[in-house]
Formats: C-alpha cells, structure tokens, sequence
C-alpha cells in the first residue's frame, strides 16, 4: 500500500555514515513507510556528510551538541518525527530527548547490555568482543533515553564471528548486518506511527 506522506527522519551520525546509506537506500523503495530528510552531525567534515551530498540530502552541522533547544528548533524546522541514530558519538540533550520521547532509536553493535555504556562505540565495542574471544556477538536497536545504551529495546540479533580473526573482520561482519536490520526496524516503526495518523 502506498503511503501519501512518509514519515520524516533525520538521521543523526558522527563516523562514515555506512548506516546512515542504508537507511536512505531502503527509503527510496516505494513502500518505504520514512524519507529521510535531514543528516545532523557533531563533526563538520564526517564521512557521512559525503553521504548527505551523494544523495541531496540536507546536512545540518551542530556544533554545540548540547543545545537541546537549538536542535529542537532545527528538527521543528525540518517537520522531523523520527530520529534515527547511526553512530552518533554525543549523548542527546535531556530535552530533545523529552521532545521526541519514543520517537528516537539508535543501533548498537552488540548485544546490550553487553558491551555498552560510556565509551563503548564502535570499533571499541568490537575490540573488546575480540579481546574476549567470543564465538559471537550481536547487535541491538534499542529506543533512547538520557543515557548510553539504555533504553527499551526493540531488536536483538546474533551474528556469528567464530571465522573472524581482527576486530576489523568483526566490524565488517556485524555492520554487514545492521545494514540489513536498520531499515527494516525503522520501516516497521514508522507504519506503525503511520497507520495511527
Ligand atoms: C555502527 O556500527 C553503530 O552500530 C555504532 O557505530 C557504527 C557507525 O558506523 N554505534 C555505536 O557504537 C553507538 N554506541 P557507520 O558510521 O558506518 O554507520
């Protein structure tokens, strides 16, 4: 079924932005229920911002990423209702995160609450996982609160790394499958806030 208006996502990332393409590439399927409309960062010259411009997607830099109602105003500006996080290294102010309560998500690669919390970011996540040698690790999509990594979450899944032997195999294979999972969580999450309008 067509959707006449799709949900408006703003994807907040900090790094490469690999996360941040997948989700505008699902979201240029016809029954994408979400487009993206705006990319936020803390880092003026990330690789996501190349992301941003290869697709024309508006790219907003923040510079002071404690501002809650500066980025307020910004989303507002936008008609954003989602937030997206796709390696977004700030934590968000307390009222943006008010502001779109059960509105923000973020991906973790692991599966929280292990390996999470202060610190724990990507290839530090993975680095960790492989100092501990484990057959397998994860990720997880979860809702955001004020804190790192803690909110409600909505999807777990096991990735198998029994074959990687780097932290860097680790992170290519679990990114693989977040590419995967991401749009797809989002996608259902915004039918659902879609067919309640
Ligand atoms: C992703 O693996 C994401 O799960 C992780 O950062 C990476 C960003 O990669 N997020 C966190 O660690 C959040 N605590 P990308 O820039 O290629 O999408």
């Amino acid at each position: 079924m067509p959707h006449q208006h799709k949900v408006h996502v703003a994807i907040f990332a900090s790094g490469s932005g690999s996360n941040a393409k997948a989700l505008i590439e699902f979201s240029r399927k016809n029954e994408a229920a979400y487009e993206v409309i705006v990319i936020v960062s803390n880092k003026e010259l990330a690789g996501v911002r190349t992301v941003s411009e290869q697709y024309g997607i508006p790219f907003e830099y923040v510079a002071d990423s404690g501002n809650g109602p500066a980025m307020i105003s910004l989303l507002q500006k936008y008609g954003v209702d989602i937030i997206a996080l796709g390696g977004y290294m700030r934590l968000l102010p307390p009222e943006l995160v008010k502001a779109y309560s059960s509105k923000i998500i973020n991906i973790h690669p692991s599966l929280l609450p292990n390996y999470g919390g202060k610190g724990m970011y990507g290839m530090n996540v993975h680095m960790a996982v492989y100092k501990d040698k484990l057959p397998f690790t994860g990720i997880t999509i979860h809702f955001v609160d004020e804190e790192y990594d803690r909110g409600l979450s909505l999807v777990q899944a096991k990735v198998d790394i029994a074959d990687c032997t780097s932290p860097e195999a680790i992170s290519a294979k679990v990114k693989t499958i977040e590419h995967l999972i991401y749009p797809m969580v989002l996608h259902e999450m915004c039918k659902r806030i879609y067919s309640q309008t």
